[in-house]
């Protein structure tokens, strides 16, 4: 009885996701069409593109690890996390190039490309005071482009400490130990 009734149940739930995922969608007696609007049946599966504050959070992660890589005088993982806050902001422009009509992708390239591109030559050259004081100028430009889109509450700053604890941000080589 009770297994019949877990089975019905569980028939009950496939059956929209079956007809969403067919085309056309079978219409079982006791679906509930109204429930699939038209476009959803035919439509290929929307691709899911992360809101603006997903990339950003993300941005503000390897932030984070910028600075204690570069503390440390870890220059090649320094230069990592800065190709990837390049990466990720290279999503955004062409995933999010327009945000509450403001055009972000200008924007970005105008507010913070100088930044990093300053930010790079100093991980290059290892120098620790220039990482430094760039890395406060990353932040600055961040946020100029927060104050710039109404979003000056969103106020970034040097970490004062990693927001993982399992990565070791001490210089290592390729070599096995
Ligand atoms: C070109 C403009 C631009 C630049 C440059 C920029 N941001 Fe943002 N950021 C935004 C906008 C716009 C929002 C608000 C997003 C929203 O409302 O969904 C935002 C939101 C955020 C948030 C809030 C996310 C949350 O959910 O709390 C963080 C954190 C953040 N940015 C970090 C950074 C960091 C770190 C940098 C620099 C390395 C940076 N941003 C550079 C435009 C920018």
């Amino acid at each position: 009885m009770l297994r019949s009734l877990l089975a019905a149940l569980a028939m009950g739930a496939l059956v929209p996701l079956v007809a969403l995922a067919q085309t056309p969608a079978p219409q079982p007696a006791d679906s509930k069409p109204a429930e699939i609007k038209p476009e959803a049946k035919s439509a290929a599966p929307k691709a899911y593109i992360p809101g603006l504050e997903q990339f950003m959070n993300v941005i503000l992660t390897e932030h984070n690890k910028l600075w204690f890589a570069g503390r440390a005088r870890n220059w090649p993982l320094a230069a990592y996390e800065l190709g990837e806050i390049k990466e990720v902001m290279s999503d955004v422009q062409d995933y999010v190039p327009v945000f509450k009509s403001l055009p972000l992708a200008e924007m970005m390239d105008a507010v913070i490309v100088k930044e990093v591109a300053d930010l790079e030559k100093a991980i290059e050259a290892k120098d620790a005071k220039k990482f430094a004081a760039g890395f406060d100028r990353l932040s600055a430009a961040c946020n100029a482009c927060h104050q710039a889109t109404e979003n000056g509450f969103i106020v970034i700053k040097r970490p004062t400490r990693p927001v993982f604890t399992n990565q070791d941000f001490r210089p290592h080589d390729n070599r096995a130990r």
